[in-house]
Formats: structure tokens, sequence, C-alpha cells
């Protein structure tokens, strides 16, 4: 409950974070909705260590601070649009599949001691961050997923264009582009020449990241390890 209480008070930080980085208007209102439910969740858990008869109090939680900061490298790393919403999803749901894991726990030790009360809060949350990761998977699945695929392909089409020459119209944030285009290098050569920020590399980057992202949302994937879970 220590671990958890921690994390939840991390968490209405960071969703608000977020929601500022979120272009996708729905995305953003998600974001903006769970952390009021967060914020929520830090009550209810109060609420549940005066049931147990405990004062509340926190314990740093590692794999919260972790999420948070891979969470926290994409919005660094990425300029605002439907990638880094795509990005953003995948951080949010893996702190929500994790919140679903440890409120599912919690419910169970609740129950088995005859913690009735303390119980049906622990689920309550529970059904609220899965709630929450159900609505990701959907709103990635219906618009940003394929709204950051076009922007790949954007990215992609221009990229092919601009080789032979320096063009500066990478998606990123952060292009310094040199006289000495990485273009036409191989591999091994780009990785060192990141600095020189062409359109070739974005676009090889953007590719790694649509691929990486659609894990994330897989619907099947969560049920079959809720299921093992007993959730
Ligand atoms: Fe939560
Ligand atoms: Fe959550």
């Amino acid at each position: 409950m220590k671990d958890i209480y921690y994390a939840e008070k991390k968490l209405t930080k960071a969703l608000g974070k977020m929601a500022k980085n979120a272009t996708n208007p729905k995305l953003k209102e998600a974001f903006l909705t769970h952390q009021s439910q967060t914020e929520d969740q830090v009550a209810k858990l109060e609420h549940a260590f005066g049931v147990l008869g405990l004062t509340p109090k926190a314990k740093k939680c590692a794999a919260m601070d972790g999420l948070l900061e891979e969470a926290n490298e994409h919005i660094e790393e990425y300029a605002k649009g439907a990638g880094l919403d795509a990005a953003m999803i995948v951080g949010a749901q893996k702190v929500e599949h994790y919140e679903i894991a440890a409120y599912g726990s919690m419910r169970s030790f609740a129950r088995t001691l005859g913690y009735n009360e303390a119980a049906m809060i622990f689920e309550g949350i529970r059904e609220q961050e899965s709630d929450t990761d159900e609505l990701l998977t959907n709103l990635a699945e219906s618009v940003i997923n394929p709204k950051a695929e076009e922007e790949t392909e954007d990215v992609s089409g221009r990229a092919k264009s601009a080789a032979g020459s320096n063009g500066n119209g990478s998606a990123r944030s952060s292009n310094n582009g040199s006289e000495d285009s990485a273009a036409g290098e191989d591999s091994s050569s780009r990785t060192s020449g990141r600095e020189g920020g062409d359109d070739a590399l974005a676009a090889e980057e953007s590719n790694v990241n649509i691929s990486s992202m659609t894990d994330g949302n897989n619907r099947e994937g969560e049920s079959e390890t809720g299921a093992a879970m007993g959730y």
C-alpha cells in the first residue's frame, strides 16, 4: 500500500505533463480525466489506510519511477504530434498494467485476510485502471496509431526527396543539421552521425517508433495475463 500510494501521488503530476504534451484532444482529455481519477484514488487509498487502522505513508516505488522516467524520455526526445501521442500511450499503458497488477494483488490479499472493505476499495480502483487501459487501446487503434503511421510516411517521403541534400525537415525538435549528412552512409556510421539530423535518419527512427508502439495495445495479451493472475 505504501508503494502504490507513492506511485499514485507521483503519477498525478506525470499525467498533467502528458496531457500538456498530447496533440489529440481526446487523448489530452483522457489524461486529464485519469489525472483527476488518480487524485481521487490517492484519497481512496488514504481511506483504506484508515479502514485498516494505519496511517497513510508513502514508500519509494522504483518501478513507477522507472516507468515515468521512460515516458518522460519520449516527451523530451520527440516533437509534439501523433508519434509522441502514440509513444505516450505506450508509456501510460505500461503504468496502467503495473497498477492493475498491484491492485489485483492487494484486493486478493485483503480478501484472504478478511479485510472486505479494503478489498472493495482496491477492486474499485483496479477497475478504473483497467477501463483507462481499454480507453487508451481504443484511442490508439482508432485514431492515433493510424495518424502516427501517416506522419511516418510523410517524413519518409520527404526523406526520399531530400536524399543527397542536407534537408532540414525532420520531425525531431532538435535538428542540428551539419554539412556532413549521414545519408548514404552505412548503419554503423549513422549511429555515430546522429548529430547530423538528416531526414533519412529521422524517418528511420520514426519507423522504429511506430513498429514498437503497436505491441503496447494488445488486448489479448492483457486479458490472458489477467486471467492467469486471477484478476
Ligand atoms: Fe491509479
Ligand atoms: Fe492509473
